[in-house]
């Protein structure tokens, strides 16, 4: 596996690989690797005759206020996970290799941006766009796969191509959860013990939400009005958000029809966690 440091190192080695004939996948993580990412990077080795993994923590989608300096790194186990699913090359750059120290070019997108997450995290999906459509930019690839954990940022980086003419096809994968429903999160880390159980009510919560729908629930303000009734039973959530929105548009909604993206984040205790699910009704 190549690891690569430089913008010029990956456009070189791509540019071989295409006049080989070689279709390129790339999996764009912040790293501190978990099976999660290695579902991504497996379906990108089986779909992809090369693949690249990224593995950067952005400095440009963190505010002021959040982790950025306590996110967690370890760049070595990083390295076996994606040498263990068969990626071919890891970008792993820099802040100054990405972001020129005067820097001042940057994607934004309105509307998908105005709900979850990018009402409590403003400046957060900017970021996100800056640096995949650099990502895209720097090594051109045929598929780019993103998980379904992160139900806005794939919906934003759906649309962004689109809206962009990136003509890249982006490939949705499937939450991975820990063996008792707790969706698998390089934040899951600053969870202590009873954190950690306490964590137990989102996957819960997400069940609840399924449950309620099957059940024939098609009011979103009954439904979610349910779903945070749940989390408050847990002394240790705190609730930023509960919404159902249109699974494209990813603005709010009030009947449960059509494509329903049903999204949280909460805080347990200073960790703030998210889940989610999707339903076509
Ligand atoms: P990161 O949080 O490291 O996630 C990288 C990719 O892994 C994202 O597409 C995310 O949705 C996916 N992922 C994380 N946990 C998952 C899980 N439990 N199941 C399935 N997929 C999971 O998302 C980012 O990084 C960044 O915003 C990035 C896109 C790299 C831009 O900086």
């Amino acid at each position: 596996m190549i690891i690569a440091s430089t913008i010029e190192e990956v456009r070189a080695q791509v540019c071989q690989w295409k006049k080989e004939g070689f279709t390129i996948g790339l999996v764009p993580t912040m790293g501190y690797l978990h099976e999660g990412h290695a579902s991504l990077a497996k379906k990108a080795v089986s779909l992809c005759d090369k693949t690249v993994a990224s593995v950067f923590v952005n400095p440009i989608q963190f505010g002021p206020t959040e982790d950025l300096d306590a996110y967690p790194r370890d760049f070595s186990h990083d390295c076996n996970i994606l040498a263990d699913c068969g990626i071919d090359m890891v970008f792993h750059p820099t802040p100054e290799e990405m972001y020129a120290s005067d820097f001042c070019t940057y994607v934004d997108m309105e509307h998908l941006t105005t709900q979850l997450c990018g009402k409590s995290r403003p400046i957060h999906f900017r970021g996100v766009c800056t640096v995949v459509s650099k990502l895209f930019h720097i090594v051109t690839p045929d598929k780019a796969f993103f998980g379904e954990k992160d139900a806005q940022q794939l919906a934003v980086v759906r649309r962004m191509v689109r809206d962009l003419s990136f003509g890249i096809e982006i490939v949705g994968c499937p939450i991975v959860r820990e063996a008792d429903g707790l969706a698998k999160s390089s934040r899951n880390t600053y969870l202590n013990s009873e954190e950690r159980q306490a964590a137990l009510i989102l996957s819960k919560t997400v069940n609840l939400g399924k449950s309620l729908i099957e059940k024939g629930q098609r009011d979103a303000n009954a439904l979610t009005a349910a779903m945070k009734e749940n989390i408050l039973t847990e002394p240790l959530a705190r609730i930023d958000y509960v919404d159902a929105v249109d699974g494209v548009t990813m603005q709010p909604v009030s009947q449960l029809k059509g494509q329903i993206l049903v999204a949280m984040a909460v805080y347990i205790g200073k960790t703030r966690l998210i889940d989610n699910f999707s339903v076509t009704l």
